[in-house]
């Protein structure tokens, strides 16, 4: 395993759609690994593959519950609202309120490739939101109310 560098913000790279994967070849698998290792070290909840240089549809998300890899993943509803700060590996130091859905469903492929669907409410659904956006080139800062801050550190939930 390798960690990555994190593009940050004004990369274009991060602007762009993102392919889906077909098929979990040995160089999807590492990026796989990368990424969970480089959210891991940034002390990060989400990580999207743009977010390391790579056009796939493939995110990894951890609130703390042990990681998640999500392929090609897909929101198929959403319900409530929660109103919190969001921060971003690739805006680091900041963070900025936005309003989400509280309770999100979504399929993607795991890490073996098999179809899964699963729910998320708060954080959870917040990450899968923040990080599916990602992979249509969309940055939390867009759907910021307000103005961006400063990050207490060790509130930050850096996605
Ligand atoms: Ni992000």
């Amino acid at each position: 395993m390798a960690l990555r560098t994190i593009r940050l913000q004004g990369d274009p790279i991060l602007n762009k759609v993102c392919r889906e994967v077909s098929e979990l070849t040995p160089r999807i698998k590492t990026l796989i690994e990368d990424m969970a290792e480089t959210m891991y070290e940034a002390n990060g909840v989400g990580l999207a593959a743009p977010q390391v240089g790579v056009l796939r549809r493939i995110v990894v998300i951890d609130v703390g519950d042990g990681p998640i890899t999500m392929i090609n993943p897909e929101i198929l509803e959403t319900s409530g609202e929660q109103t919190g700060d969001e921060g971003c590996l690739s805006v680091p130091g900041k963070a900025g309120k936005v309003t989400r859905p509280n309770h999100v469903k979504v399929k993607f492929y795991d890490a073996e490739m098999e179809l899964c669907e699963i729910e998320g409410t708060e954080l959870l659904a917040r990450a899968i939101c923040h990080e599916v956006e990602h992979l249509d080139g969309h940055l939390y800062t867009e759907k910021v109310e307000g103005e961006l801050h400063d990050a207490n550190i060790e509130e930050e939930d850096d996605q």
